[in-house]
């Protein structure tokens, strides 16, 4: 039993029982998911927690008011449990945390990425399968549009977002043919022209669809993504109370890597450059490892949601402070 089982899965939680036994493992508190979504994996870390006795209480941050909205809902049929909402980017997360007064939260959940209410809803313009206005803004905070940042853009800026959020290989081409199309005003017609810009030779090397990529940069551009996840990691280190927990999911190796790069430097009790032959600072490390490489869905989860299958599940623990 995870409190899921009375309601409807308008996304199905990756990597659930991980990540709660993740925070099953926190001291008793508030915990905070900073990625609120449906609520799944929030509704089955308050039940569990509940049932701990180390409380039922979360604090669930979501820039899109739908998803709160719909979180709000799951959660009140749920006894014993407790759900505050903030509609703000993550990396308000500490601000959020002070608001409430709390001394510290116990657990942080961060599941990175869209949801599939965004990829299932074609006016919200993240699918390169169904045909929406070429929106892909997570929330209002947004401050534009993908229509709009690829009208605004010049053909080096977008081919650089191609590669840097894209990992594109043609990226140059993709932008020259996106900025001879443009204006463009929707999903499928952007598809096609990735689609008819990539040569001959790409078809087949790469997995998926051939605009997917372009997808993945755009939405990531437009929500400012990577940003956030630099600056709400060490928020949510410097949030927990010593023996909290700090779990992030990562869906794609740019994501990934920032996590490990950050919980690597959290983690590490020197901070000297590289070529110092011997140390010389007084870093004391802030958390410690939960799990020595990132955990990965089973077979059966990734043949129930392929979603899950790039999941990438990586944990801290908070030290106690000499
Ligand atoms: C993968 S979904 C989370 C799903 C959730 N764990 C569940 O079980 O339903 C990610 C959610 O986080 C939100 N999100 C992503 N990046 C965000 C950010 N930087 N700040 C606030 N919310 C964000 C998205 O709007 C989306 O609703």
């Amino acid at each position: 039993m995870n409190g899921l089982e009375e309601v409807d899965a308008p996304h199905v939680p990756v990597m659930l029982d991980e990540v709660v036994g993740l925070m099953r493992m926190a001291p008793p508190g508030p915990v905070v998911d900073a990625t609120l979504g449906a609520g799944g994996h929030a509704i089955a870390i308050a039940t569990a927690r509940r049932d701990d006795d180390s409380g039922g209480v979360v604090l669930g941050i979501d820039r899109d008011p739908d998803a709160l909205e719909l979180a709000r809902q799951r959660f009140a049929g749920v006894a014993g449990v407790e759900l505050a909402t903030a509609q703000v980017r993550f990396d308000h997360l500490a601000e959020e945390v002070e608001a409430r007064s709390w001394p510290g939260v116990a657990g942080i959940l961060v599941d990175l990425g869209v949801s599939s209410m965004h990829l299932d809803r074609a006016e919200r313009g993240f699918s390169y399968r169904t045909d929406g206005p070429l929106d892909m803004r997570m929330g209002p905070d947004a401050p534009r549009t993908a229509a709009q940042l690829i009208d605004e853009v010049d053909v080096d800026d977008l081919a650089r977002i191609l590669r840097d959020h894209g990992e594109e290989r043609h990226a140059g081409r993709v932008a020259r043919a996106i900025v001879a199309a443009r204006p463009i005003a929707t999903t499928t017609a952007l598809a096609e022209v990735v689609a008819a810009a990539m040569p001959p030779s790409a078809a087949g090397r790469d997995r998926g669809h051939p605009a997917r990529r372009t997808f993945q940069a755009l939405r990531i551009a437009v929500n400012g993504e990577l940003d956030a996840l630099r600056a709400v990691i060490p928020q949510a280190i410097d949030v927990l109370v010593p023996g909290g927990v700090l779990a992030v999911l990562a869906y794609h190796s740019l994501e990934d890597r920032i996590v490990k790069r950050a919980f690597a430097d959290a983690a590490s009790d020197c901070s000297c450059p590289p070529d110092l032959p011997v140390c010389a600072c007084d870093t004391v490390p802030s958390v410690a490892p939960l799990v020595r490489r990132a955990g990965r869905p089973g077979a059966a989860e990734v043949a129930a949601n392929p979603r899950a299958s790039a999941a990438r599940l990586r944990a801290v623990t908070k030290l106690e402070l000499p």
